[in-house]
This record gives C-alpha cells, structure tokens and sequence, in this order.
C-alpha cells in the first residue's frame, strides 16, 4: 500500500475513535505497552529494550521481571562491537537477529539502535553506541535497521539528539553550534530515518537549546518532520516529557515512562482534559494517532492482511547463536603484537594460567536499559576451555577484585534512574577498601605466573563502569588492575594482555613493555569463544577501533576544549572537532588511532584510483595477502583537506575553531576477505569528494598507504 493510502486509511480509522481511545493509544498504558482499541481491532502497541538483544519481562506496571523461563534471548555483540567489524553485512544480519527475535518474542518495537556520537570516552552507555564517526555509524546502522524490520517489527533510533553524557541527563543543556550539530550528531539520524527506514525513533533525555529534546519545537517538527519529512511514530525517552501543552503540540507521537501512574502522564489525562477547554485542538491528537495507525498498517499489525501475512519470528535458534558468533569474531581487535607473540600455539602448550576477573565474568545482565537475560554467556575462561580441551591445563587466578555485591540489584534500577536529574559521575572507585584484599590477590597471581607456559591477563571494565546513568570520571583501569598489569608483566614480559570494556582505558603505565594487547568490547553470548579463537589462531582478528583510544581523557576535545558532565549546560565548544578529527588536526597523539586494528597476515595495497559513475563516486584499490594467514582488511577512505605548512597550535579549553576544517574525514570503506597469497579488487562508494581534496586510503586513520 502507498504511503498517502495507508495515511487516509489511518485518518478514517481515527475518525472513528473517542478523544479517550485516542489518548489511551499515545502513552504508556503498560511500562512498555500502550493502549489498544478493542471494538476495532487495534491492538496496543509492544515494545521492548534494547540494542544486544530482546530484554526480559517485565510486569506490566511496575520493574519487577517476571521471572520465568521463557524470556532468555541470543545476547548480541554490543552497538560499540559490531562497530569494531566494520561490516555492513555481519549489521544487516545482526539487525536480522534482534528483529526475528523482538517478532519472536511477541513485540512490535525493539528500542534499539543507539546511535550516538561517542563525543568522550567516559559517557557511560557509550557501549550501546556505535563511533565518534557519523559516517560509520551512519553506514552500519542503516542495515541493522533494514535487517531488523525485514521481520515486521520496527527498529527504534535512539536518542534523538546530542544524547552524550549521562550525568543529569534529564536536565542537561547542550550548547551547541548549528554546524557541528548538522555535520556530527545529525547525519547518522538522518541516514537512519529516511535512508534506513527506521520506522519509530526516540526522542532523547537532554535539553537543545534550552528545549527537552522529547517536546522540542526545533528538533522534532523544525528539523524532523519538515526538513526531513518524516513520517514514523517519535517515542518519547522513558520519563522524557515534561509539560502537557508543549508536548501535545510538538512531533511527539507517544510519552512513555518509568512509574505506573499511566492516567497521570503528561500525554493521558492532563492532555485530555486540555483538549476538552480547548486549550490544545483535537487534531494535534489526531496527527500522532494516525502516525500509530501507518505504523501499525505498516508492521501488518492492522488491516485485512493481518495475522496472515505478518512474520511470525522466532528466539534462540541455533542460527542465531551462530550469528552471535560470527559477529564476536570480526569484533575483535588486535592492538598490539610484537614480535609476533600471538597467535598462540595450542599444540605446544602444556599449562595457560588465566589472571583477572573478567576471564570469568559475565557481563550480559547489566549496563541498565540494554541488560539481557542471555541463554547462556561464555565467558574467555570457558571459551578457551572449550577451545583446547582437555589436553591442556588451564588454571584461573582472579588479580584482582571488583568488589562488586551481588545483592545491589533489587530490580528497581529504572524506576530509581530518573531520580536527581537521572545521572551522575562516577568519583569514587569501587571497592576502594579492598586493597589489602586485592594486594594478596596480585602476588597470588604474580607468584603463580612464573609456573605456566602461557600467562594470559583478562581485564578491562564491566557495566559498573559502562552503564546508563553513569559517566566515568577518568580513563583510568579501576581495581587497582595497573599495577597487576605491571607485576606481571615484570614477572612474565610475554604476558598477553586482554581487556574487555566498551570504553577505552588509560594504558601508558604497562602499554610499552606488553608485547600484545588484544581488545573486546562486550561480545556477546559467544564472546568468550570468539576470544579463544583470536588468541589461538583459529580466527585472524579483522576488528578496527571504531573510536580514538585516547592516552587520557584529556587529550579528547570534548574535555580540552569542550565541557564533559557539567550539570546545568554543556559547551560543544570542540564543535565538528570530535574525536580522530581534532587529534589529527591538532598533532593529539592517541594511544591507538582511529580505525587502527591489527592482523595476523600482512596486506600490500596497489593501485588505487577515483572514479565516477552513474554519478556516484567510488574509489578502487587492490588488496594482497603476502602474509601467512587468511584474512580481512578494511581499507578506510578519508577526505584530506590540505593542511597548513605548520600543524596548527592547540587551541585551548572554550577557543573557537570555527571557520576550520579537519585535516581529514572518513568518507567511505569495504572489507575485502583473503586467503594467503590471493589478491582481490575493492570497489568502494565515497561519500562525497570535495573539490580540491585529496582522498587517503589505508588501514586506520594515520596508517595511510596511497593518496589519490
Ligand atoms: C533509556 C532508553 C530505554 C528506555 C526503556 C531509558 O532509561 O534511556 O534507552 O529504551 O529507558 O527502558
């Protein structure tokens, strides 16, 4: 059916509704449900959390799970892993998962992709995001989302926009200029609504230019709706609304939020009444209603077609869990490999000692809102296990200790969330009393080094640190993991350092003498594995950073030239400089750039040349594998925009940029699969070329090999 046809069915439909049905069908009537028509056959509409899979039951009016056995799901790679693949084809099937699932489970929305800009390391739910780049969110988002809604289900964009900090998120102002918020924190929005077809987005916690991001006059009918044309159903955050007639005459479609006072919201029976005094007309009722009712005809929700034609979905098929796997192996990044320490031999080895609390820790269950209730979750002690078998000893030494109590979590984290403005900044490290405990567990460890042939270090973060709700003060590794790096690494230089997080950590006390350090953002129900392969060979690790690790926190803009967790407002000061555009312009050296990640093979690139065709631009380049291992390599096209003779100076913290440009700009890349000795030709579609740029193409952002 035609847009402009399934718009007059909507409209007739809704003509035939009381303002009450009307108002039950645009708010929360469940904590994740509205309401339904039932004398027209209207049903209400589903949705769930969240981006690594399909979240657990919830009661319908208040946090407490359910609680049965149903609800376990395929726990996806993280937005920040399927990143780190660069693969547009592993977020087309991964997309594919979550929506057979959200079907499978009975759902009509799934809340995900989170799609925002990483704009500092220590934004606590950057793991649910996928860059600091909007091209490459923009790129994978997209076939996530069309394999997501392939199952009649509707993908969820969310927050919509400059959603960057948790802490008060509820109140926090961004200040930001007009060009910075279209050329970063826009794009991969646009992409996602009108070239990905999301079908519903959602509305973020923040304040823009003073305005609540859900009620916004600017961001959803100036920008949204008018510029864009728009025409899907805008979901407001959980608790993101906040005045009745504002809200009733934005672009806001349906208010949900986190209490069980469902009449009270600010869309239900205030907005009601309102309509009844005329103070806001009917028909601004009527305009969210028939956007529910094109998405319901949409999704076969409604209509003569129905249940007939709608798919049916499934979860946790053996398909799926092979997906999960898929996705976690190209998600894996090899930072550092001297002297060609990895991969390791499993035929040679007799005893591997792992070190470190996330050897062992599961991470699915945590991180707030995009929590999962995983089938099962393998860890990188049992992943390895699983890998060498019984012929192989493994033994496992904690390190050190997160302190973490079990019994914190009594059920109610969202309800609480939105308390005191609904975030904050982590100051204080955890388990800071426990450096006796932690002492004994490091000479443990370090003591029983020695005796192994292999040592391998598994830490990192966990969703104490990567969560909603919270922003991390620092880069810093927390439980004291630094100096257990260190001691072992004394002990056992050949000491193969693993972290796990999904934000970049400080490594510049032990990043020099560790010969190889691997990084795995969450990865998944098969995480652990993925990791066993990488490490022994099976698998040759194609992950790339899809964000600076900075050396510190400081070197980021948003935090040397911008503000970061400020309560009131935050200045945008860095502007388009986010990320790799301002260390590159600016001579910032990271610890590991931007679009960095090793492989176990070596790949010469050739010839490449700028062409157009049927007016689009591609570049094509010519990939070899001279090494000894089959492979992928993602060749990464940027933009150059000629440099000054002298890099410029520093700017310092509130100095304008305005007027510059970065010296250089993703603008498109492919990933091209080799077997040793094979070459192949890599046709990849540029962005835009800029008159008098020039285009570098090479595996990271400094690592350029040809200039066209
Ligand atoms: C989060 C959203 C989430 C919603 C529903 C909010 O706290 O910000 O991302 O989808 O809750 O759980």
């Amino acid at each position: 059916m035609k847009d402009n046809e399934m718009r007059e069915k909507a409209a007739a439909i809704a003509g035939q509704l009381t303002l009450e049905e009307k108002i039950g069908m645009i708010h929360g009537a469940h904590l994740f449900a509205t309401k339904g028509v039932e004398r027209l056959g209207i049903p209400p509409l589903v949705m769930s959390d969240g981006p690594m899979g399909v979240r657990q039951e919830f009661e319908p009016d208040h946090w407490k799970a359910v609680g049965c056995s149903d609800d376990y799901v395929t726990y996806l790679p993280c937005n920040s892993a399927l990143a780190a693949t660069w693969s547009r084809k592993l977020a087309f099937a991964m997309g594919s998962v979550l929506g057979e699932e959200t079907r499978g489970r009975g759902k009509d929305v799934i809340l995900a992709p989170g799609i925002n800009i990483k704009r500092s390391p220590l934004c606590g739910r950057n793991f649910e995001y996928f860059s600091e780049d909007p091209y490459l969110t923009g790129e994978l988002a997209v076939p996530f989302i069309q394999g997501v809604q392939q199952w009649d289900v509707a993908a969820c964009v969310k927050h919509f926009a400059a959603n960057n900090q948790e802490t008060q998120r509820l109140w926090v102002d961004v200040e930001i200029d007009e060009k910075a918020l279209r050329e970063i924190y826009l794009p991969a929005f646009y992409d996602c609504l009108l070239r990905g077809g999301s079908l519903t987005a959602m509305g973020a916690y923040n304040r823009i230019y003073k305005e609540h991001c859900c009620q916004s006059r600017y961001l959803l009918e100036e920008i949204l709706r008018k510029e864009w044309g728009y025409d899907g159903v805008v979901i407001s955050d959980w608790g993101g609304v906040h005045d009745t007639e504002l809200v009733a005459v934005s672009e806001l479609d349906i208010e949900m939020s986190v209490t069980d006072n469902f009449d009270e919201y600010f869309m239900a029976d205030p907005l009601k009444k309102a309509v009844e005094q005329g103070i806001v007309p009917e028909e601004k009722v009527d305009k969210k209603v028939i956007h529910i009712l094109m998405l319901m005809q949409r999704l076969h929700m409604i209509g003569d077609s129905g249940q007939a034609v709608r798919k049916r979905g499934s979860y946790n098929t053996p398909e799926h869990r092979q997906a999960a796997l898929d996705g976690a192996r190209e998600s894996i990044i090899l930072l550092k490999n001297e002297g060609n320490r990895l991969p390791l031999s499993a035929e040679k080895m007799k005893k591997v000692l792992l070190v470190g609390e996330n050897a062992e820790r599961m991470h699915a269950n945590g991180g707030g809102s995009a929590e999962i209730k995983a089938l099962y979750e393998t860890s990188p002690l049992m992943g390895i296990k699983r890998l060498l078998g019984g012929n192989v000893q493994v033994d496992f030494s904690k390190g050190y200790d997160s302190g973490k109590k079990e019994a914190e979590d009594d059920g109610n984290w969202q309800e609480k969330s939105l308390q005191d403005g609904g975030g904050r900044t982590e100051t204080q490290r955890r388990g800071e009393n426990l450096s006796k405990e932690r002492a004994a567990l490091r000479e443990e460890a370090v003591k029983l080094a020695g005796a192994y042939d292999t040592v391998i270090f598994v830490g990192g973060l966990n969703h104490d640190y990567d969560s909603e709700g919270l922003d991390r003060s620092d880069m810093k590794l927390p439980y004291e993991q630094d100096a257990l790096i260190r001691e072992l690494l004394q002990a056992r230089p050949d000491t193969i350092v693993v972290l796990i997080g999904g934000s970049p950590v400080e490594m510049g006390e032990w990043a020099e003498s560790a010969q190889s350090i691997v990084w795995s953002y969450y990865a998944g129900m098969e995480g652990g594995y993925a990791l066993a392969e990488v490490l022994f060979g099976q698998v040759n690790p194609s992950g790339k950073l899809p964000e600076t690790f900075y050396k510190k926190h400081t070197d980021c803009s948003a935090h040397c030239i911008g503000e970061f967790a400020k309560e009131e407002s935050v200045a945008y000061q860095e502007g388009i400089f986010v990320g790799y555009r301002y260390n590159e312009t600016f001579g910032v050296e990271p610890r590991f750039c931007f679009g960095h990640g090793l492989s176990y093979t070596e790949f010469v690139y050739e010839d490449a040349r700028y062409q157009e065709k049927d007016g689009k631009a591609y570049v094509t380049c010519r990939i070899s594998n001279a090494g000894p291992y089959a492979g992928a390599e993602t060749v990464q096209v940027y933009r150059m925009t000629e440099s000054p003779e002298e890099m410029p100076q520093r700017p310092k913290a509130g100095e304008s940029l305005k007027g510059m440009r970065p010296v250089k700009e993703l603008v498109g890349f492919g990933k091209i699969y080799l077997g040793t000795g094979e070459s192949g030709s890599l046709q990849i579609e540029v962005k835009e070329r800029m008159e008098g740029c020039r285009l570098a193409v090479g595996s990271s952002v400094k690592d350029i090999k040809i200039l066209i």
